[in-house]
């Protein structure tokens, strides 16, 4: 499936109704600094999975605009054309003030729905105030997106947890616009949710949709079950729908992806070799060993402090790959106002250090943790060069590193470790699949790397490579335009 056939896809799907698309977060952010601005692409797998579709198809994005320079790049209505050189899509921002982001999106979506949804551990807290600020925000993105559509038929296709009121605001306004939503973290079971303060509230702004989509099925189920159990309405799990007030929201699973293609043409260009270069510098002695590669944001979810442990683990048990193996971990700041991070950052810089003191000799550092906002050319040079990626995640709605480092690996070479708690583990069955909580079998896992002999290597890679092109973010996009269409058509009829 191409950029092209998904185009005609949606275009036959909307009709000649207006596509908006609604995140949170934006495609690009322009930030001041010293002498003028920068342009950034956020490390976010929204970003990586949605631009693509989005300059593929054209229409307008909606999202916060969240950058210290990004008024001054916006015209005075807060719109960006993208790409800059050869414009395909808008960008609409919205302004938020400084209260409402941090109730938004550091309170509810943040310290409320994300722990809650994921599970790892970390409690989730509530606040009335938090659930106001949520409930202000969501109408501030209605509000936008009605004026985008004016008074013609549109779709809106809505991204993620930041948004869960949005579709019934939507739907109360403008009963005709056609509602989709996207959720790209998981949902957890009936019995978890159930401690959510908000929930029925929550529910009712979600079956707003006409179309709810998960990665996977469990996430599906486990939200009919919570809706079963936590609002009036009628679940229907033969056709995994459920209405409300006569309305049906159809619940499916996509298994969101990326540009298989266009990562693999970007890893084999020449910027990426010269960063590739520049790595080898910065490595310096440490340039000779294999290297174990992560590239994270810091987020408790993602498994880091768990995989600096395993690693410490195989090089207590296998003190012969001192100096041969390196790890480098490539990790963006994330979430740094809410206290769960600013303490995974703090314990992080210690685990590190420990295990470096532990290990270390006169010329070489097990553990290289680059922390900084790493832009697309230097992961993808992190990602060539990696004898494995490590993906240890708690618990991910779908993690897009693992299918980015096996689009990046053009040559087909290169190990994928890889929690079985990620949406990424039912597709990429030949990674070594780990449970990041068993920190010795994750250490056993990465000495089967380090000695795993290329042709084994290769065959893993051929398959993985083969799901990922099968199964690429244009296919995901179809899927859910298609499952519109049919399921308005069903409507209809
Ligand atoms: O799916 C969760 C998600 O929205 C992803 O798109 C992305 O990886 C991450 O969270 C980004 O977080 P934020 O937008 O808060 O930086």
């Amino acid at each position: 499936m191409t950029a092209n056939d998904l185009a005609e896809i949606v275009s036959r799907a909307s009709a000649g109704a207006k596509l908006i698309v609604v995140s949170n977060r934006e495609p690009v952010v322009h930030e001041r600094v010293e002498g003028g601005v920068t342009v950034l692409r956020p490390a976010s797998g929204l970003v990586t999975a949605i631009e693509p579709i989005v300059r593929a198809v054209g229409g307008t994005w909606i999202a916060h605009g969240s950058g210290s320079a990004d008024r001054v790049a916006a015209d005075e209505r807060g719109r960006v054309l993208l790409p800059p050189n050869d414009p395909k899509y808008t960008l609409q921002r919205v302004w938020l003030t400084r209260g409402e982001e941090d109730g938004y999106y550091y309170g509810l979506a943040n310290t409320a729905l994300w722990p809650l949804c994921h599970h790892v551990y970390v409690r989730p807290h509530f606040s009335r105030r938090d659930w106001e600020t949520y409930r202000t925000v969501n109408r501030k993105f209605r509000d936008a997106v009605l004026e985008e559509a004016g008074e013609d038929p549109a779709i809106v296709f809505i991204q993620d947890y930041h948004l869960a009121l949005l579709p019934r605001f939507i739907k109360e306004a403008r009963p005709d616009i056609r509602v989709i939503q996207f959720w790209h973290i998981p949902w957890p079971n009936r019995e978890t949710f159930r401690i959510f303060p908000y929930a029925e509230e929550l529910l009712d702004g979600l079956l707003g949709n006409d179309l709810l989509a998960f990665h996977i099925k469990y996430y599906c189920r486990n939200f009919l079950g919570t809706v079963d159990r936590g609002i009036e309405s009628r679940v229907d799990y033969e056709h995994f729908r459920a209405f409300r007030g006569g309305h049906p929201t159809y619940v499916r699973a996509f298994p969101i992806s990326v540009d298989h293609a266009q990562i693999g043409r970007d890893a084999e260009s020449p910027s990426v070799t010269q960063r590739i270069d520049g790595f080898r510098k910065e490595l310096g002695e440490n340039n000779g060993a294999r290297l174990f590669v992560g590239a994270d944001r810091i987020d408790y979810t993602k498994g880091i402090p768990e995989r600096l442990r395993a690693f410490d683990v195989m090089l207590s048990c296998h003190p012969e790959l001192r100096t041969k193996v390196t790890l480098v971990q490539l990790s963006a700041p994330s979430r740094t106002h809410i206290e769960a991070y600013r303490i995974l950052n703090d314990n992080l810089d210690d685990l590190v250090d420990e295990i470096n003191w532990r290990h270390q000799t006169d010329t070489w550092m097990p553990i290289r943790f680059l922390r900084a906002h790493h832009d697309y050319h230097a992961v993808l040079a992190a990602y060539r060069m990696a004898h494995v990626a490590v993906v240890t995640s708690l618990h991910d709605g779908m993690n897009l590193v693992a299918k980015e480092f096996v689009s990046s690996r053009t040559d087909g070479d290169g190990i994928l470790i890889l929690s079985k708690y990620t949406g990424a583990a039912r597709e990429l069955a030949d990674a070594l699949l780990v449970n990041p909580y068993d920190i010795d079998q994750m250490a056993d896992a990465m000495y089967s790397a380090y000695l795993m002999p290329e042709a084994a290597r290769r065959q893993r890679m051929e398959k993985m490579r083969a799901q990922v092109t099968k199964n690429n973010v244009y296919r995901w996009g179809a899927r859910i335009f298609e499952e519109t269409e049919r399921t308005l058509s069903r409507e209809v009829a």
